[in-house]
């Protein structure tokens, strides 16, 4: 395949497709691209951190723990450090939710310039860092809402459910760095061309597959999973399931962007170890149920769609079923 710069094609980068995406909105301002800027920036800095893990001294942990209860990587730390720094500055960025800090980070006082909360996982499948195995960042955008009572503790302003985000993305760094993103009409696709550090548009409008043969969750928990998990697990290798594969790579971000593009189903179920499941809902299930759900697959928590969930707390874990709706639908028909 030729390259992007010589092939007929149009060259369109990340920023001149949201800008466009933009002008779709009369009410637009144009403040909203100004800062999905400052997530690409941001990803090229870590992405440029990632590739050269092994010349830099960016492997192994920091010695640290989070609010996770997590060792922080030092590519954790440095990724959240770049996307702060990034972020922080851009006049419309008001609060900033990360799965590395306990509280959300107040970029602006409260009032109009700082009217969007950006909330990510500014590296996702750190066990994967050390073992050179893909890995991503993922963010999410919502509004900050002005119904909510004038507090010093923006808390609350955050505590909001996905159904009310405005943009939802990822950038998995893989055998190449691959950005999706969606602002509510449909999904879209970028790739970063090193040679001259632009992220150009590869796939529009993508479309994940309704069925696909290929489940991917971590077996080994398999035994304290509730039943119906454990059930749909041994339908799907009987013969008249018609042999489903399994691919599990570790790396959320990885394991969804196959699904998205491959079809199939990813489970991260309630274990002994994580009795609510293991995934973050703010930064983790609602922007990829967001994705899922524009790229016509579905999102769910075992009882209701992830995007219908009101969160009680900043680092709250949830249940997630996410893939093709027809593999969606199937989980859920097993579980009581
Ligand atoms: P993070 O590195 O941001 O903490 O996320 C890791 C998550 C997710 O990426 C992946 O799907 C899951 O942890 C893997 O968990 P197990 O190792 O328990 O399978
Ligand atoms: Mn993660
Ligand atoms: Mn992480």
């Amino acid at each position: 395949m030729e390259p992007a710069t010589t092939s007929g094609k149009p060259i369109i980068t990340v920023g001149q497709h949201i800008q466009e995406a933009q002008r779709a909105y009369p009410t637009a301002t144009g403040d909203f691209s100004w800062m999905l800027g400052g997530i690409t920036l941001a990803t090229k800095i870590i992405e440029s951190n990632v590739r050269n893990a092994g010349i830099r001294d960016v492997l192994g942990g920091t010695g640290t723990s989070n609010v996770q209860g997590e060792l922080v990587q030092k590519l954790d730390q440095i990724a959240n450090d770049t996307i702060v720094r990034c972020l922080g500055y851009r006049e419309n960025v008001g609060l900033m939710v990360s799965e590395e800090d306990d509280e959300p980070i107040v970029a602006k006082d409260v009032g109009e310039k700082g009217k969007y909360i950006v909330l990510f996982d500014p590296l996702d499948g750190s066990s994967n860092i050390d073992v050179n195995v893909s890995i991503g960042t993922i963010f999410s955008i919502m509004q900050r809402r002005s119904d909510t009572p004038k507090t010093d503790k923006p808390l609350a302003e955050c505590l909001q459910p996905g159904m009310n985000q405005v943009a939802a993305g990822y950038v998995v760094y893989g055998s190449s760095t691959v950005m999706a993103y969606t602002t509510g009409n449909g999904v879209h696709m970028f790739t970063l061309d090193p040679s001259f550090g632009a992220f150009v548009l590869t796939r529009e409008n993508v479309k994940m597959p309704v069925a696909g043969k290929m489940y991917s969750v971590n077996e080994a928990y398999r035994g304290t999973f509730p039943q119906g998990y454990q059930r749909y697990l041994e339908w799907a290798k009987t013969k008249d399931a018609g042999n489903y594969s399994l691919r599990y790579i570790g790396s959320l971000v990885a394991d969804f962007h196959r699904t998205l593009l491959r079809g199939g189903v990813f489970l991260y179920p309630p274990t002994a170890k994580a009795p609510n499941g293991k995934l973050r809902l703010l930064y983790e299930a609602n922007p990829l149920a967001f994705l899922a759900e524009q790229a016509g697959g579905a999102a769910s928590d075992g009882k209701q769609s992830i995007l219908k969930k009101t969160p009680d707390s900043l680092h709250q874990r949830t249940p997630l079923i996410l893939g093709s709706i027809e593999e969606v639908e199937r989980v859920l028909s097993f579980l009581d």
